[in-house]
């Protein structure tokens, strides 16, 4: 997989107008989020053969109501708006078994692929009905036991896939266990992307995370770069845990006690010995981010270093910084920064990224 190559590192980082601004936040939503992959759910929370389960995309900023239905036997779910096309009421509210969906307002019957069956008072209808009565299906990509949707793609899902497959393909993904007693959700008060900033560089790991600093060997800590996303890899210092790599991994013969991948715009997999620590940075307002952290086991035998107690001592001291910079961005004397070569590579890229789907300058190049 090709890497990408970014602009000369000298730009000033985004001005601080970005993070405080309501209306370019609304305007991310519909130009990055809706365009753009975002995690639905995982395998474990598949709606049972006959069943529909009502699910919703990125809660708190699309917001978008859909309805997983569940496939044949053995076979994924489809997806469908779980809107009416009618004047719009929610079709289903809860998980059920259904041979056909009717919305409870006034009775308009679907058939289980989406498709219009029949609508009391509307006999007398000419035209009816059109391509718009029925309902909108989506189509759902998968990656391990994860599934992903986007109401309108700006680009092929293995474009942004290719390069994490690709690199961990030793990995049984299948063999992922949930832990919801080791997974928790995390409320602050910042805007999303300076918690995404945060994320994408190892600048700040000596000064802030002090355990974490114990167990990479941060002379070796590097950015790789492809065209929807990046990878930190973190190679593992004396003594911490890492990955019995197999001779046909790019890494074989390394120390590698972490991949950290970041997924545009708002999805971290960060991979330990013992599993998964998936991220999804939900945005909630311009000033308000819920971060589920959503823990993957594939042995438990590994859970050293990087523990998900570990993980959550890292999370405290990143939520503590990125509200530093909440608060010091509403400043009228700082404006933008500059990017540090090397190592806020990542950081950049992120910001280029944002740029283009919104189609403006954003004060970056
Ligand atoms: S809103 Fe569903 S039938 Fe009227
Ligand atoms: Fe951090």
């Amino acid at each position: 997989m090709s890497e990408k190559r970014v602009a000369p590192i000298e730009k000033r980082t985004l001005p601080a107008t970005f993070y405080r601004s309501r209306r370019l936040y609304e305007h991310s939503l519909d130009a990055i989020f809706a365009r753009t992959w975002q995690w639905l759910t995982d395998s474990g929370s598949y709606p049972e053969e006959g069943a529909v389960a009502p699910v919703t995309l990125l809660p708190g900023a699309l917001n978008e109501p859909l309805l997983l239905v569940a496939g044949a036997r053995g076979e994924s779910p489809s997806c469908l708006s779980n809107v009416c096309t009618h004047r719009g009421a929610i079709l289903v509210e809860h998980g059920c078994q259904a041979k056909s969906l009717r919305c409870r307002y006034h009775g308009r019957r679907f058939s289980l692929d989406g498709s219009y069956q029949s609508a009391p008072g509307f006999e007398e209808s000419v035209n009816f009905p059109q391509k718009q009565d029925h309902l909108s299906s989506l189509k759902l990509e998968h990656w391990g036991p994860f599934a992903f949707a986007s109401l309108d793609p700006a680009f092929a899902f293995s474009e942004l896939m290719g390069h994490m497959s690709e690199r961990l393909s030793f990995l049984d993904l299948d063999r992922l266990v949930f832990k919801p007693e080791l997974s928790n959700d995390y409320d602050i008060n910042a805007h999303w992307a300076l918690y995404v900033d945060n994320y994408l560089e190892g600048l700040h790991i000596p000064f802030v995370h002090p355990s974490l600093t114990s167990v990479l060997d941060l002379k070796s800590y590097r950015t790789e770069l492809f065209q929807y996303g990046n990878l930190q890899l973190g190679v593992a210092a004396g003594k911490g845990d890492c990955f019995d790599l197999p001779p046909h991994s790019q890494d074989y013969g390394q120390e590698i006690g972490a991949y950290y991948y970041w997924l545009f715009p708002n999805m971290m997999f960060n991979f330990y010995p013992w599993g998964l620590s998936l991220n999804i940075v939900s945005p909630q307002g311009h000033d308000r981010t819920r971060v589920h952290f959503r823990t993957y086991v594939l042995d438990e035998t590994r859970m050293g270093s990087y523990s998900p107690a570990d993980i959550k001592q890292t999370e405290m001291e990143d939520e503590d910084v990125v509200h530093l910079v909440q608060k010091g961005i509403q400043s009228r004397l700082y404006q933008s920064g500059r990017y540090a070569p090397t190592w806020e590579q990542g950081v950049q890229q992120f910001h280029q990224l944002m740029a283009r789907l919104m189609d403006t300058e954003l004060g970056i190049d």
